[in-house]
């Protein structure tokens, strides 16, 4: 007999729990984070969508490794551990560990990329556009038609459009120190690439003598996809199938606090020797030694083991099911937002659900405001707050308007998708009556993290 309910691949030991707050709390934990959810006390949010980052829960082999870390300033058993993992799941020559992605990618760029370069990308994330742009050099997005429709179906929307990037590179010869694929694309709906695509465009970097790299942070993800839709990689494990995107490239930086499972730590991984001597040296003067860069040993160890858990077939399925699970909910009621669903989060469009409010009133920030308002939700806006501004100072909309919600690996059962879809109902049926909100004050780079705001019309919902 065949069953088809698809359960959560493990049972819970330890648990943590999460408390229920009346609206009356919230409006007021709202005032006190000047409406910006970044700001607000985890303790005052019941079901924490912010991130899939550092997030996850980690399994009990994960907890008994950290008790075999060996705390050695150098040469610590742990650090080559965590090496020959690294090594074994991407091939490459030199692993750098740091304290987390945004450190791998400014040891790259600190190394790599010079003021006036252009970095070719399917879709910069925040840190890595915010890290290209800090060199003086340009983060260019191009993600392929498809990948800037939110409604419109295709299996891999993450794709990098190839012949942008071949004309990239032609016309600025000497300019692009490197180019990125972002697996899976986060900025763009948490979109996977095909590997097609990864062989395509790592094709024409090699032809133009350019390197190639992977955002890595969710490459469990994006093997999985692969598996389930590209017909050719049917019958090969994620592992096969993550060993042969990472074959593609001549590195990768990674956030560890993806599909690393940990709740810290990334790396940089590459095969040119004359590259990583200079990130070696930027390492060591920012980071930490070479062999544990950042990382305590006891976390070496757990994103070791972690690597592997990320590529098992049970959790994927069962992670990428959960999504599409609330996306199944969502459509039925007609609810805008990016299909197919991403891997670690569904992102809903602000744009076609609050149609009435302007970009310059940040419409998918004020969704984000009310799903925690009515129903102690807290996810990320990925839309105007994050993206609009330029390095200029001035502000030019971003083609999407999103709210990502986002979910922690390993921590939230079906009951609490259950619930989740039973809020975002009610908020559908408020959107007519959702304003906006403008900004108070903020910093001058990634000012979604700190920027203050109120409600542009008095309150968020009007009568
Ligand atoms: N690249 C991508 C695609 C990411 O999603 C992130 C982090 C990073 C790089 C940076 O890694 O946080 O370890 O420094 N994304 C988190 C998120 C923060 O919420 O999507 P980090």
């Amino acid at each position: 007999m065949h069953f088809h309910t698809i359960i959560e691949p493990f049972r819970i030991k330890t648990v943590e729990p999460i408390r229920q707050t009346t609206r009356e709390e919230r409006e007021t934990a709202l005032k006190a984070a000047y409406y910006n959810p970044f700001l607000l006390k985890a303790s005052d949010v019941l079901i924490d969508l912010l991130t899939d980052s550092g997030t996850g829960a980690m399994s009990s082999y994960q907890w008994s490794a950290m008790m075999k870390g060996d705390e050695s300033y150098a040469g610590a058993r742990s650090f080559y551990e965590f090496e020959r993992t690294v090594r074994d799941i991407t091939g490459f020559t030199h692993v750098l560990p740091t304290h987390q992605g945004r450190a791998a990618e400014r040891i790259l760029f600190g190394s790599a990329v010079n003021p006036g370069d252009i970095i070719p990308n399917n879709t910069h994330f925040d840190t890595t556009r915010a890290n290209v742009e800090y060199r003086g050099a340009m983060a260019l997005d191009i993600p392929i038609a498809e990948g800037r429709l939110p409604q419109v179906f295709h299996p891999f929307k993450g794709n990098m459009d190839l012949e942008a990037l071949e004309k990239a590179l032609a016309d600025n010869p000497g300019k692009v120190p490197l180019a990125m694929i972002t697996v899976t694309n986060n900025s763009g709906g948490g979109q996977p690439v095909s590997m097609a695509n990864i062989r395509a465009a790592s094709g024409i970097c090699r032809a133009h003598g350019v390197p190639f790299f992977l955002d890595a942070c969710r490459f469990a993800e994006n093997s999985w996809f692969i598996k389930m839709r590209e017909e050719a990689y049917r019958d090969n494990t994620p592992l096969e199938i993550a060993r042969e995107m990472f074959s593609y490239a001549d590195g990768c930086t990674m956030s560890a606090k993806k599909d690393g499972m940990a709740n810290i730590g990334g790396f940089l991984a590459l095969n040119d020797d004359a590259l990583a001597a200079r990130c070696k040296d930027m390492l060591i003067l920012t980071e930490g030694f070479v062999t544990y860069g950042g990382l305590a040993g006891y976390d070496l160890e757990a994103i070791a083991v972690g690597l592997r858990e990320a590529l098992d077939e049970d959790y994927l399925h069962y992670r990428i099911r959960s999504v599409e699970y609330l996306a199944e909910k969502l459509a039925a009621a007609g609810i805008p937002m990016v299909t197919p669903p991403g891997g670690h989060a569904l992102y809903l469009d602000a744009k076609e659900l609050l149609p009435h409010i302007p970009q310059s009133e940040y419409p998918a920030w004020a969704l984000s405001l009310v799903l925690y308002l009515e129903g102690g939700i807290r996810s990320a806006e990925i839309g105007s707050v994050m993206f609009g501004r330029q390095p200029d100072g001035s502000e030019r909309p971003p083609a999407l308007e999103l709210v990502r919600l986002a979910f922690p690996r390993r921590v939230y059962t079906q009951s609490h998708v259950d619930y989740l879809a039973e809020v975002l109902l009610y908020i559908n049926s408020l959107a007519p009556r959702i304003r906006g909100v403008r900004i108070v004050e903020a910093p001058p780079i990634l000012r979604h993290f700190t920027a203050r705001f109120e409600p542009a019309h008095r309150t968020l919902i009007v009568n």
